[in-house]
């Protein structure tokens, strides 16, 4: 068998697992969880989750994957013990139906970015009586959303299918700076905007009231979201370490991601409530639907909403483009490791499979709501608690010895990490992932 690939630089792997984590999860799912979840509450918790269970559970991804160099399955069960490949046989799972409506909600973005040049967002409102709810649902579903679905399914597949240097790399290389910079400039455009200061106050303003009354719903709801937004609990970080050529400073890596995931969704409420208090716009809890319809009702009201909505959808499709990437390396990479499937097959079989499943969602909007919530603060939740049990009680000592690579001694620190793992984080994992099922 050919020598497994590695990334080509330490910024390859970083941009990738930055391009892995920037998505969706940013700029569509994050803006209607914080409004779901009642605002500023939310948003202490999941900062607070972020921080203190999602830098020691990439940590453990990284550690894991580093250190077997294999797909989820391989690794898991070399890290664990040969019973670990069931769990590793879930994250492929997960992989495969996430990627599968994950693309089809990408799929909508390209619909609306190219809505931008068929003619201004208000004169396509104004074709469907300003009722933008319904300019969604005719939009998005049918023959337009399986065409884009595949469009979208295909360029995933075509960067798998090229490997880790010339594919997945290559392409983070220019998708993930393009993203930023556009990001920077919308939130420059949106500060300029006259509902600015309004949509600042309503993001901004604190309101830590309702975290006592409401734990029970925010708990899961933000784990769910900071796995979800992180990468975690499937896989894809495991993965991307595992091509990682040299020993490196995992924890300096694992900081720049959450860095810049955490800094691109806090940037993308800086463009997204300025934009709906300019077009009048009040957020509210519509769920999955809601960027669509807010921001095409608030593009249709402002100044220079055309050009404003092109960039807006277009850079959510770049964000789109490189999380699934990854998600299809996952699977991808199973067949490779374990079954010796030659890379172009594996991701163009495993890429068709994924593109079928995906057909139910091209038709109704049902599909999305049975995954979300449930791959999520289910799922993610249950994938992560898994190799917090596998790093924490299975085999810390490797752990530790792992993540000291490439660092030096750690001085204790690597033992309060094995240990905030062992009891405090696993603890509220499991409480999580109770709540999560009981609120599905
Ligand atoms: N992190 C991606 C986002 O925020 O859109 C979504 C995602 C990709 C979730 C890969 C899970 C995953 F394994
Ligand atoms: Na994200």
């Amino acid at each position: 068998m050919a020598q497994r690939e590695t990334w080509s630089t330490r910024t390859g792997f970083i941009l990738a697992a930055v391009g892995s984590a920037v998505g969706l999860g940013n700029i569509w799912r994050f803006p209607f969880a914080v409004g779901d979840g009642g605002g500023a509450a939310f948003l202490i918790v999941y900062l607070a989750f972020i921080a203190l269970i999602g830098f020691p559970a990439i940590l453990a991804e990284f550690v894991v994957g580093r250190k077997t160099g294999r797909n989820p399955v391989g690794a898991l069960m070399e890290y664990g013990g040969e019973a670990w490949k069931y769990v590793g046989g879930v994250f492929v799972f997960i992989g495969i139906v996430l990627l599968s409506y994950y693309s089809v909600i990408a799929g909508w973005f390209i619909r609306y970015f190219l809505a931008g040049f068929q003619g201004s967002y208000a004169d396509h409102l104004a074709s469907y009586n300003g009722e933008a709810i319904e300019m969604f649902f005719d939009m998005t579903f049918g023959m337009s959303s399986v065409v884009l679905h595949t469009v979208f399914m295909a360029a995933t597949i075509g960067i798998v299918a090229l490997g880790i240097r010339q594919g997945i790399e290559l392409a983070v290389k220019l998708m993930v700076p393009a993203l930023i910079v556009l990001l920077v400039g919308l939130a420059v455009w949106a500060f300029t905007l006259d509902g600015a200061g309004a949509g600042y106050a309503y993001y901004l303003s604190p309101d830590a009231g309702t975290i006592a009354e409401n734990w029970a719903t925010l708990l899961p709801a933000a784990a769910g979201q900071a796995f979800f937004t992180l990468s975690l609990g499937m896989g894809v970080m495991i993965t991307y370490a595992s091509y990682l050529g040299e020993d490196r400073n995992l924890t300096k890596d694992a900081a720049t991601i959450i860095g810049f995931d955490t800094g691109i969704a806090f940037l993308a409420g800086l463009v997204v409530f300025p934009v709906f208090f300019s077009g009048g716009i009040e957020p509210g809890e519509g769920g999955p639907i809601t960027i669509f319809v807010s921001m095409t009702e608030a593009f249709a009201n402002i100044p220079g909403g055309r050009v404003l909505g092109l960039v807006f959808f277009g850079t959510v499709v770049i964000g789109a483009l490189s999380s699934a990437i990854s998600l299809l390396e996952v699977v991808t990479a199973y067949l490779i490791d374990e079954k010796g499937v030659d890379r172009w097959k594996a991701a163009g079989g495993i890429g068709l499979l994924i593109y079928v499943i995906g057909l139910p969602t091209t038709y109704d909007i049902i599909f999305i709501e049975l995954y979300d919530g449930f791959i999520d603060a289910v799922l993610l939740v249950f994938g992560a608690l898994m190799v917090m049990i596998l790093v924490g009680w299975v085999a810390p000592k490797v752990a530790v010895a792992e993540l000291e690579k490439g660092i030096g001694d750690l001085d204790g620190l690597a033992q309060a990490w094995i240990w905030a793992i062992r009891v405090p984080i696993i603890i509220v994992l499991v409480i999580s992932l109770y709540l999560g099922i009981v609120d599905y």
